[in-house]
């Protein structure tokens, strides 16, 4: 409902959550909900997708630094939007949401105010990494906190660069929340060049140089999702891009000011990921995805799922806001095993999980390598697909950074899987049972809403049988 008056500040400083409750997502879980999914529907029938979670993170910040009043439509209504939210909410943006859409009138970059209380990002790595290059040019320290997964978490990849723009930070143990962030008078511009591919804090950078005092340069030598790039010039950002080794050097002039747009946001790939393995693996299924972006650093998945022999059609090619979209025809087929190399590891990694399961059901041997990026997800992921696996009698070998699964037709299931507070693993082992021999139970389901609240509620329309 739009009744918030954007400059009443007794209402500004009502974080998202309570202004509108909802039971689907809240921005601190804390139950904690077993789940458990039973062997034998075919699924079939449509499902729209909900709004990409990278893409609904950036259009919060990218709008809260923006001068005037924005419009968001389409967005992931879920635990980690919402805590990204609330922080913005604190810092001063104004922030109202309807069924379909989000206004969001922003402080403009350098405008945040002083929050007067501790930021709590819940489980949202994302967020509170885009966040922290936000803050970088605000006039206030601020205290940034996150739940226990999230405080287990790096950060020295985003503190180390923007302490090289002039940012102080106070962490836990040099780099783990809760840390509190003293950005400088004016912040220096930045010469970087990523170690480890990650758009987080790529985007960080990004959103850090706009308020820097003259250009910055950030180059990745192996591309990663360009959510950021893309989106920025919508709300009148400048990011200039130039190919650079494999990758892109990124400039960035500074003193920038953004301005509000109207954004929709594309349907999220990597809930599509779950839906499409199901529809692969449970017999007799046939299904239809609508609206799923196309980023190519997002579609890993979809491509080594192909090569598998999942029966995936692209249909209805469309652009929306920075990114095209197009409806997806899922079929149930046969899959063989492959080996997935260390290069295309970046644009599927948040899909490894669920590509497990696939090549649990798929014939033969599959192997994933550069993996270690996967050890500081929201948990251990390769110990938790690892352990997941094996408890549902598919056997599987890990090294350090590498992933080997013995697939079959069939999958014994019965297990009951850990899944370690992630949200990811919980909906992989979920899509596991749906079509193994036995019910596959998860310890805790209710991670789920961090990313994708309507998971049961779109899986059961389809036909699967969840309890939970
Ligand atoms: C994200 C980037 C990736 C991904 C995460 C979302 C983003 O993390 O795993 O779920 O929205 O920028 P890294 O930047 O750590 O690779």
């Amino acid at each position: 409902m739009f009744d918030i008056e954007f400059f009443d500040k007794s209402k500004l400083l009502m974080p998202v959550s309570s202004a509108a409750p909802s039971s689907a997502a809240t921005a601190h879980i804390s139950v904690s909900r077993q789940a458990r999914s039973v062997p034998g529907s075919a699924l079939r029938g449509t499902c729209r997708l909900p709004g990409d979670k990278s893409l609904s993170q950036r259009a919060l910040i990218c709008a809260a630094l923006a001068i005037g009043e924005s419009r968001l439509e389409n967005m992931l209504d879920s635990a980690d939007v919402r805590a990204t939210a609330d922080a913005l909410s604190l810092l001063g943006a104004g922030i109202a949401r309807d069924k379909t859409s989000w206004r969001v009138r922003g402080c403009g970059v350098g405008g945040f105010g002083a929050p007067g209380q501790t930021l709590h990002l819940g489980n949202a790595g994302t967020g509170v990494r885009l966040l922290m290059g936000a803050l970088a040019s605000s006039p206030h320290a601020v205290r940034l906190s996150g739940d226990a997964s999230l405080s287990r978490r790096p950060m020295a990849r985003v503190l180390a660069p923007l302490s090289a723009m002039g940012v102080m930070a106070h962490a836990r143990a040099g780099e783990h929340l809760p840390l509190r962030l003293i950005p400088p008078p004016r912040l220096s511009p930045v010469r970087f060049t990523l170690p480890v591919p990650s758009a987080q804090v790529k985007s960080a950078l990004i959103f850090a140089a706009l308020g820097a005092g003259g250009e910055s340069e950030i180059c990745e030598p192996v591309p990663s999702r360009d959510h950021t790039e893309r989106m920025l010039p919508l709300f009148g950002g400048v990011c200039r891009r130039t190919a650079w080794r494999r990758g892109w050097r990124l400039s960035i002039p500074g003193d920038q000011s953004l301005r509000a747009a109207r954004v929709r946001m594309a349907g999220d790939p990597s809930a599509a990921a779950f839906l499409m393995v199901a529809a692969s693996i449970c017999r007799g299924a046939e299904i239809r995805l609508k609206d799923c972006m196309l980023n190519p650093h997002r579609l890993g998945f979809v491509r080594a799922l192909t090569r598998m022999g999942g029966a995936l059609t692209r249909l209805k090619t469309r652009r929306v806001g920075g990114e095209e979209v197009a409806d997806f025809h899922v079929r149930a087929a046969p899959l063989r095993g492959i080996r997935a190399p260390a290069r295309d590891a970046p644009a599927m990694i948040d899909e490894i999980p669920i590509l497990a399961v696939a090549a649990a059901f798929a014939r033969g041997h599959t192997r994933f390598a550069g993996l270690s990026e996967l050890r500081v997800k929201e948990s251990d992921r390769l110990a938790a697909i690892h352990d997941g696996l094996s408890a549902n009698g598919v056997p599987v070998r890990r090294g350090e950074d590498w992933l080997e699964i013995q697939g079959a037709d069939t999958v014994p299931g019965g297990g009951f899987v850990r899944a370690r507070r992630d949200h990811r693993i919980a909906m992989a082992f979920l899509v596991l049972g749906m079509a193994a021999e036995q019910p596959v139970r998860v310890d805790s389901a209710d991670m789920i809403a961090t990313s994708y609240p309507n998971f049961f509620a779109d899986m059961r329309a389809l036909g699967a049988q969840l309890d939970g």
